[in-house]
């Protein structure tokens, strides 16, 4: 039966995770110091990297990890910052057994502290070239527009030069959408999405993760997206999942952040068994592995245990999430 080594070895594409997720304490007080920013005095989780972490454990909801992640991120400042973060990741992602990584960043999480937008590309495509020279990593960059954030915002930092001169060179190849989803539905981002598939844009949004699968209907009906990221509230609505098996929308699961942010208690309530058996597509993903307790194997390793799946079933999820790439042909086949 499937145990870690056999998950390991896997071909394994990555589709959802955001590069700011991936920073560690251990890195997040190593660039603080480095570039003298001040962390909360009045949060007593700030203290020591162990404190911090204790925190992450005793997370709440989507919005009380949220904070924690804005606060994080604060101490990104440099091109070399931005770097070192992403290739944090490419090296756990290396060793855990992933071929192809889709990347998520939050432009306009940084460029509203003053931060521009090309100081933080140049320095993830710095790391992403360096992923495929020595990792054999392959890479696609999604930029995802905050959705607490006022939609004009999203398109004005959308329509930017600098954001449209990345789209244009290839840089760039896809949008999505995060941060707060209750109160924040698809519905307000109809124009963004609308110019990003114009422009010809892979197109993707988060969709119930905390909100309901109207918003997935959404998502799909309105934004046009060609995936779902987490989606796991589609399991409340038999008739939706019939139609995402039929028209083979991937689902980007990510089961450890669902028990840590507490859309369910448990691994077990992650409906895995109850999407394989309905035969829709997902994959297995660490959304900010740094924040939730692991990395991609973490998952696979977290799902076996709480599902028991058989080699056969584990076939069916690397071959989704292979498919479902935004990659060519050509690297697919060298992974299938
Ligand atoms: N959901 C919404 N926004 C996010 C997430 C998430 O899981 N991770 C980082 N930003
Ligand atoms: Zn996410």
């Amino acid at each position: 039966t499937p145990n870690r080594e056999f998950l390991q070895l896997l071909p394994k594409c990555e589709h959802h995770m955001h590069l700011e997720g991936a920073l560690s304490p251990t890195l997040l007080f190593k660039l603080a110091a480095q570039n003298n920013i001040t962390l909360p005095k009045d949060d007593e989780s700030f203290q020591t990297a162990e404190s911090l972490i204790a925190r992450y454990e005793r997370f709440t909801s989507l919005d009380d990890f949220l904070q924690y992640y804005y606060i994080g991120m604060s101490v990104l400042i440099h091109s070399s910052d931005f770097e070192a973060l992403a290739w944090d990741y490419f090296q756990h992602a290396s060793s855990d057994g992933l071929h192809h990584a889709e990347v998520f960043f939050d432009p306009q999480a940084h460029t509203t502290r003053g931060v521009s937008y090309s100081t933080v590309l140049s320095g993830f495509s710095a790391a992403c070239e360096r992923a495929r020279k020595e990792l054999g990593i392959t890479t696609i960059l999604t930029t995802c527009f905050l959705r607490h954030l006022p939609p004009k915002d999203c398109l004005e930092v959308f329509e930017s030069e600098e954001v449209q001169a990345s789209y244009k060179s290839g840089a760039v190849k896809a949008i999505g959408l995060d941060s707060s989803e209750l109160d924040f539905p698809p519905e307000l981002f109809t124009e963004l999405y609308g110019k990003a598939k114009k422009a010809g844009l892979r197109l993707t949004a988060h969709a119930g993760e905390e909100g309901p699968a109207t918003y997935i209907t959404s998502a799909l009906d309105v934004l046009g997206v060609d995936r779902i990221d987490h989606g796991i509230r589609l399991a409340e609505d038999a008739d939706l999942m019939k139609r995402i098996a039929a028209q083979g929308t991937l689902l980007t699961v990510c089961p450890l952040s669902n028990v840590v942010l507490r859309c369910v208690e448990k691994i077990e309530q992650v409906p895995i068994r109850t999407f394989l058996d309905a035969g829709v597509k997902f994959s297995i993903n660490s959304d900010d592995p740094a924040y939730f307790g692991g990395y991609i194997l973490d998952n696979y390793v977290a799902v076996q245990e709480a599902f028991g799946l058989s080699v056969q079933d584990w076939e069916t999820i690397c071959r989704a999430g292979i498919e479902g790439s935004w990659c060519g042909e050509e690297r697919k086949s060298e992974m299938l």
